[in-house]
């Protein structure tokens, strides 16, 4: 494969939100697919973002389409791209969503019904974890099939500012962010490192303040949030980049929320991503106050979807 295969593949995005075209932006830029299908019952504002977006590749620059679809055409699709949702209003957490948002993905998935047995259903509503879990139960999909951006975005961030404060480049950095996307998160710090060298062998705990380095990431949302109302550029490249290592079956390692075994629900930990979707879980060898935090991401997150299924 892959390149070649990629540009004839359907990318339906769910949702024609700030975040639904901010994706499909960012899919049209790279380009990464052939056609994307934008979906969404507000049919008036999803055919405008249909023909925005569509100004947006007659440039010259990309290959890819842009249309209008309706949900059933989404489970013919390569991957299924699932914003629909609230969005959080101010002072609310993303585990707050769960009641409205729960329903929207319920009826989206059985919309697009019946999905292909090779797609992809890639999560990025909120809260994310718990909907990967539930769109797992309502897609009948391999659970490999159905994952979420989880914390690539906050392990984006992190990347970021631990770039600017230590004067190298964001790609030289590996620090990833685990657990739940929310406040239950954790950064691994024990496995971060910069050039292959492990963080705490470069830099003092002076120049690097693990502790608000944490908080600001974990609060970049929000903060980002309260001005201009949402976030959407940067959860457009991650997704965007998601569905290039699927459709170029580019094994690359990301932070993703998908199925713990051990747990018995959905939160990120690192991942081989490819084709097939999840193709394999990598486990990190925690130490004991990150290994509690994971645990304590873990519960919160048990704690909402057994709220749910009541
Ligand atoms: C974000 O982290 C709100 O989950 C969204 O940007």
């Amino acid at each position: 494969m892959h390149g070649k295969a990629a540009l004839t593949s359907k990318i339906a995005v769910v949702g024609a939100g700030e975040v639904g075209s901010a994706i499909a932006y960012s899919l049209i830029l790279n380009p990464i697919a052939g056609d994307i299908l934008l979906i969404d019952p507000k049919t008036e504002v999803r055919d405008a973002q249909a023909q925005d977006l569509s100004d947006a590749t007659y440039h010259g620059n990309t290959s890819t389409r842009v249309r209008a679809a309706e949900h059933k055409e989404a489970g013919q699709c390569d991957i299924i791209v699932m914003t629909a949702g609230a969005a959080q209003k101010k002072g609310e957490s993303r585990t707050d969503l769960i009641g409205r948002n729960l329903k929207i993905l319920s009826k989206a998935i059985e919309d697009a019904k019946p999905i292909h047995e090779d797609a992809i259903l890639l999560l990025v509503a909120n809260p994310v974890d718990v909907l990967t879990y539930f769109a797992q139960k309502f897609s009948g999909l391999p659970k490999a099939q159905v994952f979420g951006s989880g914390t690539f975005l906050d392990s984006a961030r992190l990347r970021g500012i631990l770039a600017q404060r230590s004067g190298v480049a964001a790609s030289s950095i590996d620090a990833y962010v685990l657990g739940e996307h929310g406040d239950s998160q954790l950064v691994a710090w024990s496995h971060a490192s910069i050039g292959g060298v492990p963080l705490d062998q470069v830099f003092t705990e002076k120049e690097i303040d693990k502790k608000a380095i944490a908080d600001e990431t974990k609060q970049k949302a929000a903060a980002i949030s309260e001005s201009k109302g949402a976030t959407s550029y940067g959860i457009g490249g991650v997704a965007a980049s998601i569905c290039k290592s699927i459709l170029f079956d580019q094994r690359n390692i990301r932070p993703v929320s998908h199925w713990q075994e051990d747990l018995g629900l959905c939160l990120s930990m690192p991942a081989v991503i490819g084709r097939e979707g999840i193709v394999r879980s990598i486990p990190v060898n925690l130490n004991d106050e990150e290994r509690k935090n994971l645990e304590g991401s873990a519960n919160n997150l048990k704690e909402v979807i057994q709220e749910a299924e009541k």
